[in-house]
Formats: C-alpha cells, structure tokens, sequence
C-alpha cells in the first residue's frame, strides 16, 4: 500500500511508514527528478499538474505553502495581491483533490490561515510539543492546523514528564537562505504520533 505526502521536502512525515515497509511517495517541488531513499520515492514536480500513481493508499499528507495564507503575515496580504492568494488557494485545493481522489485518511496542514475563513475550520490543531512523548526534540510551540478526512485519528496529546516550558524557536529562528525550510520541516514526534495512531486503527480495521 501507498503514503503519500505532497509538498513534502523533508519525507519526516512518511519516515515511519517507510521503516514499517510502506512504499511511500513525496512530492515536491524542490525535489530534483525522481530519486529513490529506501522505501521513499522522492518526486520533484508542481502537485497542481502532478498525477498519482494508480494503486491502493494507506493515508495521504499535504503540506502546502502558507505564505500568502497564514494569519502571521497579514500585514503583506495586500501589497501581495490577488494572485498570489489564487495560487497559494489553487494549491491548497489541489492537494485536497488528490486526498479525497485517494479514497484513504488524510490530513492537511497549515499554520492558523486564512483558510478557516475561505475554506473551513481546521478540524485539530496541536503544538508539536504535544507529542514528546515520540521525540524529546520536539519541546516547541508552533500552532498548527490540520483539516482532515476519509477517517483520519488525530493521535492524543504525549508530552513526555520533566522537560520544562516549550520554547518559541521557530519565532526566533535567525535570518537565513534556509530560515522557511527549517521552520516548516515537520515535527518527527507528531509524525510518530500520527503513525502509531493510524497505523494501528488500520490494522484493527
Ligand atoms: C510549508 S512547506 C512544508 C514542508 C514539509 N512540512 C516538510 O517537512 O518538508 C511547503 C513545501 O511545499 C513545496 N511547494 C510549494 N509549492 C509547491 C507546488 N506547487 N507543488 C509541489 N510542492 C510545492 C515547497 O517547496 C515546500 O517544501
């Protein structure tokens, strides 16, 4: 069975797939040409004219570009103009069509955005500090929203005992080439989560 993770860099979302023997698939644009890392499928290509392999999903993921949308960047929305929300919504909804298309559970994610107004309330949102109890790295906050479908288990806060206040990194990550791909890289602990969660619910299926 497959998992899918579009507008996926890093591949941490799928990486507990992968080790449990999915063959998993990560789209991105900023991957070059197809390449292979185990049992990851690394593609580079713009989900808005990238089809999915025929074939059976486990659970889908999308990651999609929050810079017109998120709620932290407000102040820019006008001088940005309109297309660049068209495309940034273009996306969002892409992603959503190739979820739902794989008839499996799916969530995607985003920052607090300005798609609760134009699309819906996100249906969970978490710290990646909530889950811990899966990688003591994780101990920051970063809201995050998910909205999900096809029967997506939004796994229980884990917070492991003893590390303290959370801290605010990803606000004070310095100035950098690389600052937006380092704060948006997924939290390896809520991937564990999600993983331990879903994977179980599937097999009790
Ligand atoms: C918010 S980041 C998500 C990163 C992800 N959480 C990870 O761990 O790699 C958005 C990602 O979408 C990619 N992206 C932006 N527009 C895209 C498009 N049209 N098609 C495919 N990927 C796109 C960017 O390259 C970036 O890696």
């Amino acid at each position: 069975m497959i998992v899918l993770s579009l507008c996926d860099r890093t591949g941490a979302m799928v990486q507990p797939w992968a080790e449990a023997g999915y063959k998993c698939i990560c789209v991105d644009m900023q991957h070059e040409g197809v390449s292979q890392v185990g049992n990851v499928t690394f593609i580079g290509a713009d989900v808005r004219d990238w089809l999915p392999p025929l074939g059976q999903y486990r659970i889908a993921f999308a990651f999609p570009p929050c810079t017109h949308l998120a709620v932290s960047g407000a102040r820019w929305f006008r001088d940005k103009g309109l297309s660049k929300l068209a495309q940034a919504i273009d996306i969002v909804d892409r992603c959503r069509l190739i979820c739902e298309w794989t008839s499996a559970p799916y969530a995607i994610e985003n920052p607090v955005s300005t798609l609760s107004t134009y699309w819906r309330k996100p249906d969970h949102v978490f710290d990646p500090a909530d889950f811990t109890g899966f990688e003591l790295c994780d101990n920051y906050t970063k809201k995050t929203c998910l909205w999900t479908g096809g029967g997506f288990v939004m796994p229980p806060a884990n917070r492991a005992q003893g590390l303290g206040a959370p801290d605010d990194r990803i606000h004070k990550a310095p100035p950098s080439p690389e600052r937006g791909d380092i704060r948006s890289a997924t939290p390896k602990g809520f991937a564990r989560a999600v993983f331990h969660t879903n994977e179980r619910q599937g097999s009790a299926a």
